[in-house]
């Protein structure tokens, strides 16, 4: 959930952090800091709010950290902003993650004289660090002994004025280390902070440290067995331009128009003459074949791809397809064996709640497939298999380019699982990935209808509450379309079963409360335009996602946004194209902070 920036090496480290630390701003941003090592002593600057350089003059240093806070323990004062600092100022540590055994830690370091300077967990870490150091050991020791005895997560680096390293340490939260061309090196939340300076990143696995000592190299090592390991570095494919707004006035609206080449690249070399070609899990082939249920775990928009490829999967496959909200599977004592693929579903790969539930499907004899958009995050490593988005960097909080890639790998899994299980015929499959590869053409029809999508939000972006309905698989992309809706325009807003609304919601319609309806000319139509009527029957105004020619809902709607025909599976990913817009021209029209909306954070590693 925080942002983590730093630099070792032979150039002036502060600006270096602080432009990482812009770039991952979208994890956190209620306040900032940076530290830098000077010959005698560490200097510190933090502040509330957003990042800002002019108002961080720091002197010219090669080694510093940085971080960018989204509150857990402690509110967002200037005091519990990171770094934080020993008692005697020699060491500085920038923390993402949460120390639960810091009460207790905290208690017995307050005996033993330490004074602190916040309320927050992380604190604990840097006096439980200075003990060490104080006790003789040198700063890489020192940090691995109070690991040790940390309970929690964390992803650490802490710095010395008496030593030229850093020290990076990991347990649950994810840390990136950038190796420069020049012998410098770069630590950050994730590649982006780093991603301009160069492609070439190492990922630390839970409980391993990583020491670089300035002008002599890195080293890592296992945290329990103090034994060094060795580490393969990753080339990452990213563009850093992609990381950039790109004359868009947001990240949203830049991974909004990017989605036609997003789910090009989602689906390019994974289809070879008709058929889905999903190398990345050849090693599942025996298991997949025999597998009897699937389960997909997730969280909020991920979660929402899930739930609408369900209805594919288990018409092609004939199988049980079960969507879990992450954060509660994992409390309960789920009903899985080996014969469940378990799809864990996240374009982060960090989300705590979603790591936790394919670790309790993993513990079960579960096999897992993780789909991901984070090259190298900790969801990708854990599972069995993970087939990559592709889609690059998304920088806005609210997830878009990612939703429809998900859901357009999720129907190659289930045509490729359909082969194997020999469910669908090859001709049928064919025709699917046909249409698939015609799309992302489709998906820019869609993106087209922006103006006209933008006169509609221009009548509604002042009311307080919205319902956004459908049937079948439209219901799990209505609510997709309230999830965006809310989370950036902070309106009250509603996804719901469009035949559900009769059992008590329809007691919300009134001319202040406008209804989106997903209503594409599909089985589900002809119903859906009775629950229509429903809601124009009591002066509900109507908004309508459906296909150029559908006369029935033209008729019946105060407003028609058209999605090119596509065959049906596809329908889902055409149709959400113009919700997102709905939801970010609402928001841009209440002057909403889009990409950084209140109380958010693109990644959720926090429980
Ligand atoms: C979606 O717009 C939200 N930002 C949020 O619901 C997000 O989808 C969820 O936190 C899951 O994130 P993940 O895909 O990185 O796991």
């Amino acid at each position: 959930m925080c942002g983590i920036s730093c630099y070792i090496g032979g150039e002036d480290a502060a600006p270096i952090v602080l432009r990482g630390l812009r770039n991952l701003e979208y994890r956190g941003y209620d306040s900032y800091g940076i530290a830098v090592k000077l010959s005698d002593k560490i200097e510190v600057k933090k502040s509330v709010g957003r990042i800002s350089d002019s108002s961080l003059q720091l002197p010219k240093s090669n080694i510093a950290i940085s971080h960018t806070r989204w509150a857990t323990h402690g509110g967002v004062t200037e005091a519990n902003a990171h770094p934080h600092l020993s008692c005697d100022e020699k060491l500085a540590l920038v923390h993402n993650g949460i120390i639960e055994n810091y009460t207790e830690l905290k208690k017995e370091l307050q005996a033993k004289g330490h004074k602190f300077r916040s309320e927050t967990d992380t604190e604990t870490a840097v006096h439980l660090i200075e003990e060490g150091v104080k006790g003789g050991k040198p700063l890489m020791e020192a940090v691995m002994e109070a690991c040790r005895q940390i309970v929690g997560t964390f992803a650490f680096s802490v710095i010395s004025v008496d030593e030229e390293k850093m020290v990076v340490a990991r347990r649950g939260s994810p840390i990136a280390i950038g190796i420069g061309s020049k012998g410098d090196f770069f630590v950050g939340s994730d590649v982006t902070a780093f991603l301009h300076h160069t492609k070439k990143s190492v990922f630390l696995d839970d409980d391993q440290l990583a020491m670089i000592e300035k002008g002599e190299g890195i080293k890592y090592f296992d945290i329990k067995t103090g034994k060094e390991v060795e580490k393969k570095i990753t080339e990452i494919e990213w563009d850093p331009a992609e990381a950039q707004k790109q004359g868009h006035k947001h990240f949203m609206l830049k991974e909004i128009m990017e989605q036609p080449i997003a789910i090009q690249k989602a689906i390019q070399g994974r289809i070879k003459d008709g058929l889905p070609c999903l190398e990345e899990i050849d090693s599942l082939e025996e298991f997949l074949k025999n597998t009897k249920r699937i389960v997909i775990v997730a969280c909020g928009t991920a979660l929402y791809a899930g739930w609408t490829s369900e209805y594919f999967l288990e018409n092609a496959l004939r199988l049980p397809v079960e969507i879990e909200y992450a954060s509660e599977y994992r409390y309960r004592n789920p009903v899985v064996d080996d014969s469940v693929l378990t799809i864990a579903v996240s374009q982060s790969g960090e989300t705590a709640d979603t790591l936790a539930a394919l670790r309790e499907s993993k513990k079960r004899g579960s096999k897992v497939l993780a789909i991901c958009n984070v090259m190298g995050s900790t969801i990708a490593r854990e599972s069995d298999a993970v087939i990559y988005n592709r889609a690059g960097p998304e920088i806005g909080v609210a997830s878009t380019k990612a939703f429809t890639t998900q859901v357009s790998i999720l129907l190659l899994v289930g045509l490729h699982i359909g082969l194997l299980q020999k469910k669908i015929d090859e001709a049928k499959v064919k025709e699917i990935t046909s249409a698939l590869q015609q799309l992302p053409e489709q998906v820019k029809e869609a993106l087209a209808e922006k103006e006209s999508i933008q006169e509609i939000a221009k009548k509604y972006y002042e009311k307080k509450n919205a319902l956004f309905l459908g049937r079948g698989q439209n219901f799990p992309i209505a609510l997709e379309g309230a999830l965006k809706l809310k989370e950036i325009s902070y309106l009250h807003a509603e996804g719901y079963a469009a035949a559900e609304m009769k059992h008590g919601p329809i007691a919300l319609v009134d001319e202040e409360t406008p209804s989106v309806f997903v209503v594409p000319k599909d089985r589900s139509y002809d119903k859906t335009l009775g629950n229509v009527e429903e809601i124009k029957a009591r002066k509900g105004n109507v908004i309508a996602v459906s296909n150029k020619g559908a006369s029935e809902i033209a008729r019946i709607a105060d407003d028609v946004i058209y999605i090119p025909t596509v065959r049906e599976e596809l329908i889902p990913i055409v149709a959400v194209v113009p919700l997102q817009l709905l939801a970010y021209y609402i928001a841009d029209l209440r002057n909403c902070d889009i990409d950084k909306p209140r109380n958010l954070a693109k990644s959720v590693t926090v429980e």
